[in-house]
């Protein structure tokens, strides 16, 4: 087994097309629903990263299947540079060779000589995975509720009413592709609000609390080739941001939305803004994104009035996602 560098700017086509058959062969093998990766911007999803952040990847080569597996490994920068988080995917054909492990090692040893602390991953409830990484001392850290909500089961003209049902002093605004630049600080003040709201230990939040990462947060997802759609309710007196929702469509997997934040500001709660805001999205991305087929959402397990709202829409809870999380030097030490 050897483990080589992985370079996105260097790959050529046949080495983009093995990173697909890896995570093909993969989600067939664990996730067999999930939709299917395709050939598209592949290289920009593995190397553009946030400023200050880098991403660096590794390819598994075994003597008899040839390639047999990929992992990367993001590395934060400013106030989360000491932690980074990773993916390794096996190929069906090559696990229980110790691909896994081979590849965990090298990206252990990479974090330990960049001074990062922790390092974690996600995974899906129902995959080898967790064994695999319970089995080399990882904990889990986070548990969260993915749902899914298809498409094809939507009954629209419930949805377009639910969209319809705000009052003044609201209006909503949809916006795709990135905001207006006079809504940037607005926007990033009311999504502060999840620094407090979420899963994650006080200070782990590392969404975009103010302008510039906001700017840099979307220009990012932009660069990797992942469309961004925005529903925004503001209230119409101070014209602040009174609540957002955000939603993303990856060039790599276009069947499939990605929910990402939503959140009312505190005075502005109690008001259907969630519902109105998630049914308006639905709504413009029928036209905007017509190849999609479903989206998905994670919720914390417990006290989540997203939930709610997710279930008068039709989303319907599917498997939960764990986080594992190890301290770098002890995971070293269970590798040896
Ligand atoms: C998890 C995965 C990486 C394991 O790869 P692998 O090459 O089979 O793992 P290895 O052969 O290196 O196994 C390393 C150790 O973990 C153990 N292990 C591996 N899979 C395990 C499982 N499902 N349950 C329990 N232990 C497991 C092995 O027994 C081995 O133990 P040992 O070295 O102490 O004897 C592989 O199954 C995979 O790619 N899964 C999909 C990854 C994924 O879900 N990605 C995220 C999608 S969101």
């Amino acid at each position: 087994m050897q483990v080589r560098d992985f370079d996105p700017s260097t790959a050529d086509s046949t080495a983009f097309g093995d990173w697909l058959t890896v995570l093909n062969e993969m989600t067939a093998e664990d996730m067999p629903d999930e939709p299917r990766w395709c050939d598209d911007r592949i290289a920009d999803y593995l190397s553009v990263t946030m400023p200050g952040e880098s991403r660096i990847a590794w390819t598994a080569y075994d003597d008899e299947i040839g390639v047999a597996g990929h992992a990367n490994l993001l590395l934060f920068g400013g106030d989360f540079a000491h932690t980074g988080v990773f993916e390794i995917f096996v190929r069906p054909a090559a696990r229980g060779r110790g691909t896994g492990r081979a590849l965990l090692t090298e990206l252990a040893k990479h974090a330990a000589a960049d001074g990062r602390e922790t390092i974690s991953t996600e995974v899906i409830a129902t995959t080898p995975a967790v064994g695999f990484y319970e089995r080399l001392g990882f904990a889990r850290a986070v548990v969260e509720q993915r749902s899914l909500l298809a498409l094809s089961s939507v009954d629209w003209s419930r949805i377009a009413q639910q969209a319809k049902q705000v009052s003044a002093p609201y209006r909503l605004e949809y916006h795709r592709g990135g905001l207006p630049e006079e809504l940037h600080e607005r926007y990033a003040t009311t999504k502060a609000n999840l620094r407090t709201a979420g899963p994650q230990q006080a200070g782990e939040w590392r969404g975009s609390s103010d302008a510039v990462r906001l700017r840099d947060s979307l220009a990012t997802l932009k660069g990797r080739g992942m469309r961004t759609h925005m529903v925004v309710a503001v209230h119409e007196k101070t014209e602040q941001v009174a609540g957002l929702t955000e939603l993303v469509v990856a060039a790599q997997r276009p069947t499939r939305g990605d929910q990402y934040d939503t959140v009312v500001a505190p005075a502005h709660r109690s008001y259907g803004l969630a519902l109105a805001m998630k049914a308006r999205m639905l709504t413009e991305l029928r036209s905007a994104e017509p190849q999609l087929r479903d989206v998905q959402t994670w919720t914390a397990l417990e006290n989540s009035p997203l939930e709610h709202v997710n279930a008068q829409l039709g989303f319907d809870p599917d498997v939960q996602w764990f986080e594992y999380e190890a301290a770098v030097p002890a995971l070293l030490d269970g590798l040896r």
